[in-house]
């Protein structure tokens, strides 16, 4: 079942997201956690570490996974998924490396990459909860409009939108052509789905996601089958919605 949760402000969505993160980590302190790089999720991160701290919850045992990153880009490359992780996450909660779990982007061989990561999440049989953002075109993670759902990690050809925009992430103009991704099967096995998304630029799009028919065109829309999953808004980004209640 899908839940739309629309927040007054980004903060206060932040902060719900966040809780919910650590519920399920002081419930399950071993938890297999997936949550995406972006803008949008910045602000969780913050709350995130901010009360895990402040409570005193315990991440040690936490198992780390990567959602997406760039093919050919370095972790040392600011704009990485890794990289923004790290910043954001890994580096204030102090996580061991050997408990993240990411794509290597710079392998010779990109496709053994997710052959290792769709074999490391049938070991742990699911993940416990993921958290993504939405594209601009509806992706979520590299999965772009079109892509098979039916698919766990792959390599993929990133389409023109997400080329564009991700050039937000990096200080230069960067070659952006191929992403690696777990898929959407992996997401709706979830354990939990959170899609965050806030702004009035992602109106539109959420509309598509949530009020229209799942389509393979809008990746985001495969939340609509999912069995536990949340959507979380900012009243601007749910500004195009048909249900506007806010908390
Ligand atoms: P954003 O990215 O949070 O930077 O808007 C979302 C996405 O492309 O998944």
């Amino acid at each position: 079942m899908m839940q739309i949760d629309i927040f007054e402000s980004a903060e206060k969505m932040a902060y719900e997201a966040a809780g919910k993160i650590i519920d399920l980590v002081s419930h399950k302190p071993n938890a297999v956690l997936c949550l995406a790089g972006g803008e949008t999720p910045r602000l969780t991160y913050q709350c995130l570490t901010g009360e895990a701290k402040k409570r005193n919850i315990d991440f040690s045992s936490v198992q780390w996974v990567s959602l997406d990153e760039w093919v050919g880009i370095p972790p040392s490359n600011a704009g990485s998924c890794y990289h923004f992780l790290q910043q954001h996450l890994f580096n204030p909660l102090a996580v061991h490396p050997s408990n993240i779990h990411f794509f290597d982007a710079m392998a010779a061989n990109v496709s053994t990459e997710c052959e290792k990561m769709n074999a490391k999440i049938k070991q742990w049989q699911r993940l416990d909860l993921i958290l993504v953002g939405i594209g601009m075109n509806g992706h979520i993670g590299f999965n772009e409009p079109g892509v098979d759902a039916t698919l766990p990690a792959h390599v993929i050809e990133l389409d023109s939108i997400t080329q564009q925009v991700g050039q937000k992430y990096f200080t230069e103009n960067t070659h952006l052509q191929k992403g690696i991704t777990l898929g959407i099967s992996q997401f709706i096995q979830a354990g939990m789905a959170i899609l965050i998304a806030a702004g009035a630029s992602k109106a539109g799009i959420i509309k598509k996601a949530v009020e229209e028919p799942v389509s393979k065109w809008v990746p985001a829309s495969h939340i609509q089958a999912h069995a536990n999953a949340w959507v979380m808004l900012d009243a601007a980004a749910a500004g195009a919605l048909k249900i506007n209640e806010k908390r």
